[in-house]
């Protein structure tokens, strides 16, 4: 599934990276034609459900052949001491780990005593599909059994999302030529303790180095507490040894035929078994149904677990599968009518961008008072934490779309906020400070260089609570819990920052010690996203203290009083944001990424071979941290977010720097890069990022999608596409468009909430046109133009899609004059000429001057020992 033969750190051509053999293109779904064993991993994170709570990937039902077992729930983790090799005060104390809880998804099948095994099986015909439109897997095949017999075999798999502890399963099994004696043995297996049934080692937990994985366990976590027939239904109920989290999981079957059947049901504390044994006629449909119901918990008893699960059980039972399943689709329904995204004459992109969303929305609709995993519920990876993934990736797509679902994570933040406050006095900090990554509200991020030193997370928080607000109108929200983390988040920067006096007495603000979100670049002076981000964190802390002091005094009040909030305070963050240092290069004209940043060498990804990437798996850190190099959008990530305070040609001159010299290594890049590439005009280059972030996980870009699907680049998908190529922005809650259609696309149409209302937008190549489709009329601007949008279609022409640049950007060699900072050793911008450091040591000044960097030798060859 590779894409193209550009160098690895250049987004492809815009093609369809997939075999459509194998693939077909379908709008609705996304469907699997040939079995394959070669890339189990891939395609059990691809096929996997969730509803946001509790999360199935896609194994197959016979439990073999598998890559890696998964069954999820959201916050369900177990603790462990970390380790830290060298001590020092304040390092984070408390690993966090999702656990692979007891897997309900087996029901094996045997024919004459054959099992089922689709690697060796006589496979005749075979489909797997995620019906994306209903939210449901299915999975239907025609197996010869050694015996010559045809046996069909279609089985569909859900997690509700009407109810959020139900999962539902049917299988169907039909003797096409001759009778046969058919079992079915479905279970339920804790297969987190130890290697499964088969020896098969229970995940790829642990393999390898790759710190993008999840921890494994050498203690047994699941703590047996219950296991027994209740109504001859599978009960299990564990506590974790060391989080105490509790689980109870009980599964109830019901079989239909005509057939005479037998049944056995056995339990054991890792193990309940339900075995039917039926006499089966040729012709005849023999219909298992599944339903399974996981509670979970910090603390409750096992065993009033095991009563939520029955009460869940019988209320599904009393239902019936149809019914559920029915009302299960009328939901996705409803999410589809909210936030689909439609692209016309591309189906492929078409069923890419459902595939996306449809990810986006499992991980979320359901997740109630959890976080967002970076990977849903789909894989182990990175641990299960939540990350600022959340707020800058997912919470934005929620807010326009779901706005419920964006307030449940705002409002988990807001749960968070003692910890956070914790977490700040241990930093020698006033206010809050959130966790880099967490599940259970405490710092988790053991490399606290690329972790705990992103202090950026507060400002996202921030940004995205405000973003919904102003979206939304949510007063009540942010006279609730808003105001409280805007005011400790606030507070954290006032403290953490420092007055510099520069010459002239000036005085201004900096922040030091901190790393932004390209953790190619650690613990640096100035990051300029950082400082950016904590000033509009800052601003809007001050803004909304006021605003609620004018038009809710009583409310605000009580917040002033719970917040022991202090007037000199708030003056004091108005200062701090009016004199925040914003680092800009006046040589080069850009933003440089932080103080340090233009004066290192510039790797040169050219002469990078690919395969050494991700550098982060092929260099020591120090190696890397020593370059001009970045593993993610960062300066550019903050010219979207706070895209007002920036001019165009300042986002183009940041954008054509930085390009270059972006790995994209991390998933949450190409997505970024694609918006500001869009809005400065490199169109092409933008469809490239657009179609690398679109399909990062359905062709394994970055080769780790067996550890889940990457769900802050699903989020980026969608903020491309709106904000992107639909130029959406709603800066300090002004909603405007200034569009980029693709060439190649006729049309894009999305919908998205604002306010109470639901607005339809389509774009053309001649003119945007929108139409309120629920609720009240909708002010918006188009490139500066004021229009008011009600229930008929209002129409705005277009005079063409945004400037438009011919060159894409270059990584160049350019000499200057030194900066007040001291010389650079070498410089790499576009335009062209000499690093100043060398330019002395040059007789030719016109010769080709090397570009130093551990990809490339002196003279740019490859030098893998740096
Ligand atoms: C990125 C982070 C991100 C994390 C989880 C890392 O690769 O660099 O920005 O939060 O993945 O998705």
């Amino acid at each position: 599934m590779h894409l193209d033969a550009s160098p690895w750190h250049r987004p492809p051509q815009p093609v369809d990276p997939l075999d459509r053999t194998r693939f077909p293109v379908d709008p609705w779904r996304f469907v699997e034609r040939a079995y394959d064993v070669s890339d189990l991993g891939l395609t059990e994170t691809l096929f996997s459900v969730s509803n946001g709570y509790l999360g199935l990937r896609g194994n197959v039902e016979e439990g073999r052949d598998t890559h890696t077992h998964g069954t999820f729930v959201n916050g369900f983790h177990e603790t462990w001491p970390i380790r830290h090799a060298e001590e020092a005060y304040g390092l984070a104390r408390v690993g966090q780990t999702i656990v692979n809880v007891p897997d309900p998804k087996t029901i094996k099948l045997y024919v004459d005593d054959e099992p089922l095994l689709l690697s060796t099986a006589d496979i005749e015909t075979y489909e797997r599909a995620l019906d994306m439109r209903q939210g449901m897997l299915r999975r239907d095949l025609v197996w010869r059994t050694s015996s010559g017999k045809r046996v069909r075999i279609s089985s569909t798999r859900l997690t509700s999302v009407v109810e959020r502890h139900l999962a539902v399963m049917t299988l169907e099994v039909e003797m096409l030529d001759g009778d046969a004696s058919l079992v079915i043995s479905s279970g339920v297996l804790n297969r987190q303790d130890g290697s499964d049934e088969y020896q098969v080692s229970s995940a790829a937990m642990g393999e390898g180095a790759d710190p993008r994985r999840a921890e494994s366990f050498e203690h047994r976590v699941l703590q047996p507490r219950l296991h027994e027939l209740r109504d001859d239904r599978l009960l299990l109920g564990y506590r974790c040894a060391n989080s105490g989290m509790t689980i109870a999981t009980l599964v109830h079957h019901q079989i239909e035929t005509e057939d005479p059947w037998t049944e056995r049901i056995t339990i054991d504390e890792d193990q309940g078994k339900h075995v039917y044994e039926v006499a089966a006629t040729r012709g005849n449909v023999l219909r298992v149904e599944k339903l399974v119901a996981v509670h979970t918990s910090r603390g409750v008893p096992p065993s009033e677990l095991a009563d939520r699960c029955e009460r869940t059980l019988d209320r599904a039972v009393s239902a019936g599968v149809d019914q559920l399943q029915q009302e299960h689709a009328d939901l996705w329904r409803r999410f589809w009518t909210e936030s689909d995204v439609e692209v016309e004459g591309h189906p492929e992109v078409q069923q890419a961008i459902r595939w996306n969303l449809f990810q986006l929305g499992q991980a979320t609709i359901r997740a109630g008072s959890h976080g967002i995993p970076a990977k849903g519920l789909t894989g182990s990876g990175y641990g299960g934490h939540y990350f600022w993934d959340t707020e800058c990736y997912v919470v934005p797509f929620l807010t326009y779309t779901h706005p419920q679902a964006a307030r449940n994570a705002l409002r988990f933040r807001h749960g968070m906020l003692d910890d956070a406050r914790r977490r700040a006095a241990e930093m020698s900090q006033f206010g809050a400070l959130y966790p880099w990554r967490t599940i259970n509200g405490q710092e988790a991020s053991a490399y606290f260089q690329a972790g705990t030193a992103q202090y950026h997370i507060n400002a996202d928080i921030a940004y995205a609570l405000m973003k919904y607000v102003r979206a939304t109108g949510d007063r009540q929200f942010l006279l609730n819990q808003g105001v409280d983390i805007l005011v400790e988040t606030a507070r954290m920067w006032a403290d953490l920052g420092f007055w510099h006096v520069n010459g002239g007495g000036d005085r201004s603000f900096h922040i030091h010690g901190v790393t932004g979100p390209d953790e190619y670049n650690t613990v640096v002076n100035d990051n300029f996203f950082t400082n950016v981000m904590a000033q509009h964190n800052l601003q809007a802390a001050v803004q909304t203290v006021r605003e609620l002091q004018e038009t809710d005094p009583v409310q605000m009040q009580r917040a002033t009083v719970r917040l022991g909030l202090d007037p000199r305070e708030i003056a004091d963050w108005e200062r701090c944001a009016a004199r925040m240092h914003i680092p800009y290069d006046e040589d080069l004209g850009i933003h440089p990424q932080d103080s340090q940043f233009l004066d290192r060498e510039v790797w040169d990804l050219n002469a990078t071979p690919a395969d050494r990437r991700p550098l982060l798996l092929h260099y020591h850190p120090l190696v890397i941290y020593r370059y001009q190099v970045l593993k993610q959008a960062d300066v550019v990530l903050a010219l979207y977010l706070c895209g007002d305070h920036f001019t165009l040609e300042e986002k183009l001159a940041d954008f054509d720097y930085y390009d270059p010299i972006t790995t994209g290594d991390s998933s949450l890049s190409a997505v970024v890069q694609a918006i500001v590439a869009a809005e400065v005009g490199h169109h092409e280059l933008a469809l490239r990022y657009f179609y690398a972030g679109l399909f990062v996980d359905l062709a394994d870009r970055h080769g780790n999608t067996v550890d889940g699907v990457h769900i802050a680049s699903t989020g980026g998908v969608w903020s491309a596409l709106v904000g992107g190529f639909g130029g959406m922005r709603d800066h300090d809650g002004r909603l405007s468009f200034d569009p980029r259609l693709p060439e190649s696309w006729p049309s894009l149409t999305w919908r998205m909430r604002w306010q109470l209302s639901r607005l339809r937008v389509r774009l053309e190549a001649e003119a945007i046109i929108f139409v309120v489709e629920v609720g009240e009329p909708v002010t918006l601007s188009v490139r500066g133009q004021q229009v008011t949008v009600g229930a008929d279609e209002v129409r705005v022409p277009l005079a063409g899609q945004g400037p438009r640049r011919i060159h894409e950007p270059q990584l160049q060699l350019i000499g200057g004059t030194p900066t007040s900072e001291g010389p650079r050793t070498s410089d790499a911008v576009p335009g062209g000429a000499v690093p100043h450091s060398w330019s002395h040591e040059l007789d030719d000044p016109t010769s080709p001057i090397p570009v130093r960097g551990p990809g490339a030798g002196p003279a740019g060859q490859v030098d893998p020992v740096t």
